[in-house]
């Protein structure tokens, strides 16, 4: 499969002269148009900085991002973010519903009351039945952040990248919002772009898992999850693929914390 990001030799800091820090340094990766990849390390690494320059939304100090082949100099059409932020990223003004028929807006083939039908359909599927007319400061924090997945998964975008999407869900709703991202990604042919703090999350999800240094960081380890699609809860989570996954990604995140408490 050909690639549909790259990240070539990119770095990120932050400030300049003397306050300057270096958050990303030196990051290569490429992700095959397809694929669902997770990506994990250690807290305040710089995760959230990276998708900000995958994404266009920042740009890095050195190297390039492509999408589809063509340099990343800003928010490319067909590439979606959901924010770890959620409480940010929807907007106000707009009720539950409006805020994911404004992630449709460039969904073509589909006339208002489709695209409507569609939301609708998409805001029942993430448990939000009936929430549709709300704003987002009438419902939970879990709420919002499934309001806020509504409108990625809406937008149909060929890449979608997410900020830690199910943080703030609780433990049920998260298992089903697990298989619903997957169910989708497939049903629309999207590649995912998931970071995530939850080892279990990040292997149960994807076909490689990206495994990210302390700051500056840059990714130290690939870890191939070998496993069919679709995944089951149960099934998935006791292969032995999974448990061997698991176990590396686990292994090497313990080694990053203890060299830390080290230096
Ligand atoms: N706009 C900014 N200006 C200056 N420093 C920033 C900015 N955004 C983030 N940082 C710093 O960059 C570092 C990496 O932050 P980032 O949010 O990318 O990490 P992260 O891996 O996503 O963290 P977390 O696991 O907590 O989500 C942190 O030390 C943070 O304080
Ligand atoms: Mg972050």
């Amino acid at each position: 499969m050909p690639a549909i990001l790259t990240a070539d030799g990119v770095g990120k800091s932050y400030g300049s002269g003397s306050a300057r820090m270096p958050i990303i340094d030196g990051l290569t990766l490429s992700i095959a148009k397809g694929e669902f990849v997770s990506l994990v390390g250690p807290s305040g690494c710089g995760k959230t900085t990276l998708l900000m320059c995958l994404s266009g939304l920042l740009a890095p100090s050195d190297g390039a991002v492509s999408f589809k082949g063509q340099v990343v100099d800003q928010p490319p059409i067909g590439l979606s973010v959901v924010f770890q932020d959620y409480s940010r990223s929807l907007l106000p003004w707009k009720t539950n519903l409006d805020n994911v028929l404004f992630g449709m807006r460039r969904v073509q083939g589909m006339d208002a009351r489709a695209k409507r039908a569609r939301a609708e359909e998409i805001l029942a599927a993430v448990g939000l039945t009936g929430f549709g007319g709300h704003y987002p400061w009438q419902v939970s924090g879990g709420m919002q952040q499934r309001v806020a997945i509504a409108r990625g998964i809406a937008s149909q975008s060929e890449l979608l990248l997410l900020d830690e999407p199910l943080a703030a869900v609780d433990a049920q709703t998260r298992a089903d919002m697990q298989d619903l991202l997957l169910d989708v990604a497939q049903r629309f042919k999207q590649t995912c772009v998931l970071v995530t703090h939850d080892v279990e999350e990040a292997v149960y999800m994807a076909n490689r898992v990206l495994v990210l240094g302390p700051r500056p960081t840059r990714v130290v380890r690939e870890v191939v999850v070998d496993l069919p699609m679709p995944r089951d809860q149960l099934t998935t989570r006791e292969a032995p693929g999974f448990l061997h996954a698991r176990h590396e990604v686990l292994a090497l995140i313990r080694g990053m914390r203890q060299g830390q408490k080290l230096s």
